[in-house]
């Protein structure tokens, strides 16, 4: 190396460690050392000396941050382990009965409890893995997606300040780490970044997100790194694994090494042994919560001793060995200024209360559903009244009293539930029983509306760009009369409509074209069938694996599907009755849209076999392995002999598998019996 070039990679180095370490100051610690036109200073030379000598820019250099663009969308990648959601509690008695059933099980082994905050982000997955120099790079890191498969979102990740993009030797060493683990922990936007953010959007005309958790939620999903920078995202570490498992010490000594390694992690936490000191950390966090600068619904406790983690295990969805107390919901008082009516697209009215905003747990709420005629009814509720509006966690805000007093005087206006469609003008009628008013004109232009925003949504077909502006287009231009004539939309008819470009026109296409693979499931829920939503088209297309399956299935065989019983079945047997709607599933069909499924086998299927599980599996743990083949009918049993039908073998499988090959078993690996699981075998 050339003593100018080596002189060059000094500087760069020293540059880079000093970035670092007020990054770390700064983002991490929140205690800064310099003012930000110091650091801002700095990068600028940093980037300067970089830009002279480009063959010394390296990915985990502080001015790589943002970095290109992922070329097309995100790929999806599966977990090391699945990442789990948490049982709730709501009250102290909740929380007794927790420890209560903890001791219980945990039998002679060690009880402490870790109280964390729960904050009210989204959950991430980053793998660090070797670099050249004896530390550890940030590799990938992934959304939670739906536990088992999450969405590679690295580049954005990246921009997180909170984050390391290196790790050095030395740090690994002295917290006695390898040089490949993976952090979990949560993403969230501070309240300040929120407001900034909405105020521009504003400015620039776009419509405000409604709460930090979704705009950190839409902005970890941007396809622009640079965007995702300007949002300051907080990441907050709270899991630390090693090929797939959880750190060995414990909870507590847990966040201890990943405040070691560089990683922000809550400083609100504390050992806890009681319900009673997990009621009095609670009862703290909720006085500090406003104050907090980013939003937190509740606290999680965690057993803190992995082996004793390890005794309770896993129910189907969560650990026994944690638990998310869920703070109640939060309310404000506001006016209501007015009623209006909402046509869904089941042609239901729905009465909608404008209030006046009002600022509710960290959320500006403006409006709020009032179900139907009767819930206006019960709460004796008249236009300029004063209301209770309360807000859970996810929960859409909703009207729980009339406030009456000196500073809150009653209205005057009764509301009269209209007696026609305020979208079409044709009658409403109320049916025997039931609580809702509807539209009768089938062809009611709110329901084409609704539906077709619906087919859009991102959990049904995942249409990006289909919004209320293009679908108000779209039907007052005649350009759709179902939502299968959204896949016979061309490039010059979507360029021609207001604030659309080709390039919009052709990525709308384009989004419309792909959602034809969207798969079954989500095309039954796409129909928007009464009552029936994600999980139980999830149920059904499973079940019947094609949409000829489905349309001539009966009430009988409808409800052998779990979760289906008349009311469903009938609203489903009615959907199809419908002369349009068979249309409807022909001219998808024409379409080319896939109205398939993975078929799955019964659970009884497995019933019979025989597994021996032994070594360590990639993603399972033996715990889950075993109940997933218990669920499924199998056996699970511990040792190998001729009667047993699969070896599942993982890494440093010993013994048993010689077994298996002495006695000509099948061994299969953990793909193969997630096949078996699958029906696929
Ligand atoms: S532990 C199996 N700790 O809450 C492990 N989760 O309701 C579950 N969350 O999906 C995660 N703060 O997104 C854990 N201190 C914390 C948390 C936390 C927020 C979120 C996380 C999880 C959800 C479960």
């Amino acid at each position: 190396m050339s003593g100018a070039k080596d002189n060059a990679q000094k500087r760069i180095e020293a540059l880079r460690a000093e970035l670092r370490r007020h990054e770390h100051l700064y983002y991490v610690l929140d205690a800064p050392e310099v003012s930000d036109a110091e650091f801002d200073a700095l990068m600028n030379k940093l980037k300067e000396l970089e830009a002279e000598h480009p063959e010394l820019v390296t990915p985990d250099s502080p001015s790589q941050r943002v970095g290109g663009k992922p070329a097309d969308g995100f790929k999806k990648a599966q977990h090391s382990r699945p990442m789990l959601s948490l049982d709730n509690a709501y009250s102290a008695d909740e929380l007794a009965a927790w420890e209560r059933r903890v001791r219980e099980l945990a039998g002679s082994l060690p009880v402490e409890f870790t109280a964390e905050l729960k904050l009210d982000g989204l959950s991430i997955a980053i793998q660090y893995a070797p670099d050249e120099k004896g530390g550890a790079r940030l590799a990938s890191g992934l959304t939670r997606g739906d536990g088992q498969i999450g969405e590679d979102v690295t580049t954005n990740i990246r921009t997180i300040r909170s984050v390391p993009l290196s790790i050095g030797a030395d740090r690994l060493k002295k917290a006695g780490m390898p040089q490949t683990f993976e952090v979990r922990g949560e993403v969230v936007m501070p309240a300040e970044a929120f407001r900034l953010m909405n105020e521009e959007r504003e400015r620039e005309g776009l419509p405000a997100f409604v709460n930090p958790r979704n705009s950190a939620a839409g902005t970890l999903r941007t396809l622009e790194p640079s965007i995702v920078a300007q949002r300051r995202l907080v990441f907050f570490a709270y899991f630390l694994l090693e090929n797939g498992e959880y750190f060995a010490a414990g909870q507590s000594a847990t966040l201890d090494k990943l405040t070691a390694l560089g990683f922000r992690v809550n400083p609100h936490r504390e050992r806890v042994q009681s319900t009673e000191q997990m009621m009095k950390f609670i009862d703290n966090a909720e006085a500090q919560r406003e104050s907090l600068g980013y939003e937190i619904d509740g606290v999680v406790l965690k057993v803190d001793a992995h082996q004793t983690q390890q005794r309770l295990g896993y129910t189907g969805k969560a650990p026994r060995w944690a638990i998310a107390y869920k703070f109640t919901a939060r309310a404000g008082i506001t006016k209501v200024n007015e009623i209006s009516i909402q046509v869904g697209r089941t042609g239901k009215l729905t009465p909608v209360a404008e209030l006046e905003p009002v600022f509710i747990g960290g959320t500006t709420v403006s409006r709020a559903t009032l179900h139907n005629a009767d819930f206006i009814a019960g709460l004796g509720l008249k236009i300029g009244d004063w209301v209770k509006v309360e807000r859970g966690g996810d929960v859409i805000p909703k009207v729980v009293e009339v406030v009456d007093d000196k500073e809150h005087p009653r209205g005057h206006k009764n509301f009269a539930f209209p007696t026609h469609c305020p979208e079409c003008g044709s009658e409403v009628v109320r049916a025997e029983g039931e609580a809702d008013y509807r539209c009768v004109n089938a062809d009611c232009p709110a329901m084409l509306r609704e539906s077709l925003l619906h087919f859009g949504r991102r959990e049904v077909m995942n249409i990006e760009g289909l919004g209320e502006a293009v679908v108000q287009q779209l039907l007052e231009k005649k350009l759709v009369r179902s939502v299968a004539d959204l896949y016979t939309l061309t490039v010059d008819q979507l360029a021609a409509l207001d604030r659309f470009a080709e390039k919009s026109a052709t990525a709308l296409v384009d989004q419309i074209e792909k959602s034809k693979k969207a798969g079954l499931a989500r095309v039954i829920m796409g129909f928007g069938i009464r009552f029936v939503g994600e999980r139980t088209a999830e149920l059904l297309a499973e079940e019947f694996g094609s949409i000829d399956a489905l349309i001539s299935a009966s009430a009988e065989e409808l409800e052998r599907v779990e979760e289906v019983g008349p009311r469903i079945s009938q609203a489903i047997l009615e959907f199809f009755a419908q002369e349009k709607n068979r249309t409807l599933v022909d001219h998808l069909r024409e379409a080319g849209v896939d109205m398939t499924a993975e078929k799955k086998v019964r659970t009884a299927q497995l019933a019979g076999l025989t597994f021996v599980l032994t070594g360590t599996l990639p993603t399972l743990s033996r715990d889950e392995a075993k109940r997933m083949i218990e669920a499924a009918g199998g056996k699970a049993s511990g040792s190998v002999s001729k009667k047993t039908n699969y070896v599942v073998a993982g890494e440093e499988a010993g013994s048993k598998l010689d077994k298996a090959r002495e006695l000509g078993v099948s061994v299969i690996d953990e793909a193969g019996l997630m096949q078996l699981l699958n029906g696929n075998a």
